[in-house]
């Protein structure tokens, strides 16, 4: 028998405020109809001044671990990815670790931007494999809402804030994680990033993305590593029941899956609820297709993602 991670939970949290393109529009040069045709995004939402990343992790914990049955004593590793942590330190994830009420568990941020919860899983996968801990909850969560420049319609349109958690669970069988690839080229650091940090210019700064070139690079790295993630676990795309990829746009989404040979209808699509949540894309749509009962036990799932670094990976999973 092999020692997998099972996902054994799911859970995400999104602010109370929906802002929809209409809205946007009242303050932003843009249209909802330019809006939608080039992006798919309809609304997002926005946190408000009492919701944070931590908090909205915290939230999606909760959810994941009731999904679970799980109590958050059980928990022996936090990995929360996050480009947006509440403070420059202490990790998000240690904030969680205290509203769940865990004392003594490893808890630690990891920060792959758009590409983070593809590094947080398969960190915690490694971890859990190796024995380091037998439950873990693994997020995604981010407030882009903070890093905005909304002056700037080519991005203040693109993003949203959200939080998904998963709970994993070490068990011997079939079902888990199966394969995971991860990547990272820093020759691209500068067609996405923010222009502040702690150790340049002390402040926090604002998004900055040549989205046009951002977009040529995800098409082809995200259709090779889900070649190279499904040939890693000796699979094929005809083997897929469903990708949940990162929320970035409809059409990095169409041509993509065309690219791989998959039907539309196998793709997660929630960026135009959700637009594009960075690291909590992946495990907020995952909730959604858990939850309305499109996937279900057994199936086969390939999460994906790409972004600033740039930083792109996938991971092969029996749900
Ligand atoms: O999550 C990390 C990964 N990120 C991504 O994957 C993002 C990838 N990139 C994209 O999704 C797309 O490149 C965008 C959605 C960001 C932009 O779409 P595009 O088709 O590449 O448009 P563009 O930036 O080339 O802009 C086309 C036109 C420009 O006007 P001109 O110069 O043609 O007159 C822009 O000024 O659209 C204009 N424009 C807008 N118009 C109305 C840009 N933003 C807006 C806006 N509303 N919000």
């Amino acid at each position: 028998m092999t020692r997998r991670s099972v996902i054994a939970g799911v859970g995400s949290a999104l602010p109370k405020r929906c802002v929809t393109n209409a809205e946007l529009a009242e303050t932003v040069d843009t249209t909802d109809e330019w809006i939608v045709e080039r992006t798919g995004i309809r609304s997002r939402y926005i946190a408000d001044a009492s919701e944070t990343t931590a908090s909205l992790a915290t939230d999606a914990c909760r959810r994941a671990l009731a999904h679970a049955g799980i109590d958050a004593s059980q928990v022996g590793l936090i990995v929360l990815a996050t480009a947006t942590p509440d403070q420059t330190f202490p990790s998000s994830a240690t904030k969680v670790q205290a509203a769940l009420g865990i004392n003594d568990c490893i808890a630690f941020d990891v920060h792959a931007v758009c590409t983070g919860f593809l590094y947080a899983l398969s960190v915690a996968d490694s971890m859990l494999q190796s024995g380091a801990a037998d439950t873990a909850l693994v997020i995604g969560a981010e407030t882009f809402s903070r890093i905005l420049d909304w002056d700037d319609r080519g991005t203040c349109v693109l993003f949203g804030d959200g939080a998904g958690a998963l709970v994993l669970r070490a068990e011997d069988g079939e079902r888990g994680i199966l394969a995971t690839r991860l990547h990272a080229d820093g020759r691209h650091n500068d067609l996405l990033y923010v222009d502040g940090g702690p150790s340049t210019t002390g402040t926090v700064g604002k998004l900055r993305m040549k989205g046009r070139e951002v977009f040529r690079h995800a098409v082809k790295n995200l259709a090779d590593v889900l070649n190279e993630v499904l040939a890693a676990a000796d699979l094929t795309s005809a083997d897929v029941d469903w990708v949940v990829p990162h929320q970035a746009n409809a059409r990095i989404l169409d041509a993509t899956a065309k690219k791989l040979g998959l039907p539309p209808e196998k793709v997660v699509v929630t960026v135009d609820r959700h637009a594009n949540t960075s690291a909590a894309s992946v495990p907020l749509a995952l909730d959604t297709a858990v939850r309305d009962g499109r996937i279900k036990r057994g199936d086969l799932i390939v999460l994906e993602a790409m972004g600033g670094g740039f930083t792109w990976g996938a991971a092969v999973v029996r749900y």
